[in-house]
């Protein structure tokens, strides 16, 4: 019998996922009342709702890896069971090395179990230790990681910093942001600890969420005298994740500093308008389409939110395997790539049509009637509802009226 596995003293299950198979805590095991979020009840930590971020994952990493088209060593410094780690071994060619960690001991011995059920003992390492400690032992230029994966509960702030010294130049960094009720703006003051960014509770709080976690990433990695550009991004059940290439440079910092800003709304009439730090000085923060004091969130990313090179390299991965999120993910990832550049915010028809009661139009007619009207318009992946144009507010209305009139 594996050695570790005598160790394993809580009930568990193999399961399948991707291409691997692993030993996972048997979350109905750990439910004590119904409704009771089980994955963090178990010693281990396993969610299986997150295997589409998984899936993602191993699309992006395979997709960059194409673009070096060489070996490349990955971190997983909050692995939990190992899944992902394992996931990048077995799924992505051309994976040399993974180190997978987890400062849990019996995460420890079942993610070591995992790798040796898996049969990657010799490109997967596990380690025991505290994150952070793990990425500053990798933060020399020899030592650093070409990905890591930074995929912790709730926010991923507290391993930013030593994540973004552990990737190597012209690395890649990814991020998991979980804790949506400061970065929605449920909890503002902890988002502003957090993130160093202001949230608004708009109904495109998930974009402004997303743009707070790439915002945040930006300023940490400029301190190093880094820039980024966010290779892919998305916000997908209840959490944020973003891919990020890094570049060393203290002129790369600057730039990627240079596409921070605001974004103002007005909570009267749907206004909104971005803007950099310096167009914000002198304003009135009066809303130029009805008057009324407009709200604001940011600092934050106003930039694009994926590169749409690197979205085709992920949907020619995808179309070439068979998993389990295969549709939702390919949806996700057509969505994102055709919004990949356009500006921030998009309009949620049933917000608008419930205060002005309007009847709700499908959001797809609207988007063809704004493109037939002259505007840019484009669905969202962030709502199956929102519609980002540059229509402004008062177009949008006169748009809708005149289709609830032809109704
Ligand atoms: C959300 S789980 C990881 C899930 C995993 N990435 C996956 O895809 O299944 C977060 C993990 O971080 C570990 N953790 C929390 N704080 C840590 C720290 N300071 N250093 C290392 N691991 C830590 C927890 O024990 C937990 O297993
Ligand atoms: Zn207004």
């Amino acid at each position: 019998m594996n050695k570790a596995i005598t160790k394993i003293d809580f009930p568990t299950e193999t399961i399948k996922e991707g291409q691997a198979q692993v030993l996972v805590p048997k979350l109905s095991a750990f439910v004590e009342k119904p409704g009771e979020y089980a994955p963090s009840k178990a010693p281990v930590f396993y969610n299986p709702i997150m295997e589409l971020n998984r899936d993602v994952a191993i699309l992006a990493l395979q997709a960059y890896q194409r673009t070096l088209k060489r070996e490349i060593s990955v971190c997983e410094p909050l692995a939990g069971c190992g899944v992902r780690g394992i996931r990048f071994a077995r799924e992505v060619e051309g994976v040399k090395k993974v180190v997978i960690n987890d400062i849990n001991k019996k995460a420890y011995r079942l993610a070591k179990y995992n790798v040796e059920l898996n049969g990657l003992s010799g490109r997967v390492t596990v380690k025991n230790m505290d994150a952070n400690l793990l990425l500053a032992w990798h933060a020399a230029p020899h030592k650093r990681f070409d990905a890591v994966d930074v995929d912790p509960f709730g926010s991923p702030t507290p391993f930013m910093d030593s994540a973004i010294r552990a990737a190597r130049d012209g690395g890649l960094l990814a991020l998991t942001a979980t804790d949506m009720a400061p970065l929605c703006g449920v909890h503002p003051k902890a988002c502003m600890r957090k993130y160093g960014g202001k949230p608004l509770r708009t109904e495109y709080c998930h974009e402004i969420a997303l743009r707070l976690v790439v915002g945040c990433a930006v300023t940490t990695a400029a301190k190093h005298e880094i820039g980024l550009t966010p290779l892919f991004s998305h916000s997908t059940d209840h959490y944020v994740r973003v891919y990020v290439a890094l570049k060393h440079g203290a002129k790369e910092a600057d730039d990627s500093l240079k596409k921070l800003g605001y974004i103002l709304h007005c909570f009267s009439c749907f206004h909104r308008e971005t803007m950099n730090k310096n167009a914000l000085l002198g304003r009135d923060g009066k809303c130029p389409n009805c008057g009324s004091k407009m709200d604001y969130a940011g600092p934050l990313w106003l930039g694009k939110i994926a590169d749409e090179n690197f979205c085709t390299l992920m949907e020619k991965e995808a179309e070439k395997r068979l998993f389990k999120s295969k549709k939702r993910t390919q949806k996700i990832l057509a969505l994102v790539k055709a919004e990949a550049s356009a500006p921030p915010t998009y309009y949620v028809l049933d917000k608008i049509c419930s205060k002005t009661r309007l009847p709700v139009p499908p959001v797809r007619v609207v988007v063809e009637t704004l493109r037939k009207e002259g505007f840019e318009a484009l669905l969202t992946h962030f709502n199956p509802k929102g519609v980002k144009t540059d229509a402004s507010i008062s177009e949008m209305l006169a748009l809708l009226k005149r289709m609830s009139e032809s109704e």
